[in-house]
């Protein structure tokens, strides 16, 4: 699942466009994926010519990309706050985000949530009317069968995300599954998180109803900031 098309010069505006945002003494979120990873290098660069940050990393791999790139890492559970998260989405409607396309949306979830300022990094390709794309959600192994049940009920169809180069499941950075539970279009964002959330096997789903304060997209000719859901 995880492709998303869209122009990486488009990625790579709203990366860096959002990475300006950091502060020197900031504590920063560190999004997964293609469009977060130019907002991780963008910091890297702005690290080597004097910026003096600490990255919270949302998963493995964006951890890895901000060693690589020179950035401080501290863990989340050792700050108090984060002071801009900065991270991409597979869907925006109205605000709202569908994540986890790299099933990475349970820890950002969480640094999204510890943090001041939420900023999503998106090409024009995410943009649409209603969330209307499959959402990932991270199971429990031994529940996916149950959650599976609960998400037919709830008028989904759930397919178990299977890896690209091994033989099985994808399994997160947490050791769980992920089900892509396909709704169709979202009329209700928030009634259908609120029921995704009290199942019981569900570690956190993909859908990010309210969390974001900002949207930058990367157009051809700059980045256009979108603002919060009902502003
Ligand atoms: C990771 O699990 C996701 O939430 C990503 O942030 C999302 O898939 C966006 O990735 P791209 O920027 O690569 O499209």
């Amino acid at each position: 699942m995880k492709t998303t098309g869209g122009s990486d010069a488009a990625k790579r505006r709203a990366g860096e466009h959002a990475a300006e945002l950091v502060t020197d003494g900031s504590v920063v979120g560190l999004g997964t994926g293609s469009t977060a990873a130019h907002a991780i290098r963008a910091l890297g660069r702005a690290v080597d010519a004097g910026l003096d940050v600490r990255g919270v990393a949302t998963s493995y791999a964006s951890r890895r990309l901000a060693r690589d790139v020179g950035i401080p890492l501290v863990a989340l559970e050792a700050v108090d706050r984060v002071d801009v998260a900065i991270d991409g989405a597979d869907r925006v409607a109205d605000g709202d985000l569908i994540k986890g396309g790299g099933a990475a949306h349970a820890r950002e979830k969480v640094v999204a949530a510890a943090a001041d300022r939420f900023v999503a990094v998106v090409d024009p390709s995410k943009l649409a009317a209603t969330l209307d794309r499959a959402v990932p959600v991270e199971v429990l192994p031994d529940a996916q069968a149950l959650v599976a049940r609960r998400v037919r009920d709830a008028g989904g169809d759930p397919t178990l995300r299977t890896a690209d180069r091994k033989d099985g499941p994808v399994v997160t950075d947490n050791g769980n599954l992920v089900l892509d539970c396909d709704f169709g279009e979202i009329a209700d964002p928030g009634g259908l998180a609120a029921d995704l959330s009290s199942t019981p096997g569900v570690v956190e789903h993909g859908l990010f109803v309210g969390v974001a304060d900002e949207i930058h997209v990367g157009r051809e000719d700059g980045v256009e900031v979108l603002p919060a859901a009902d502003e």
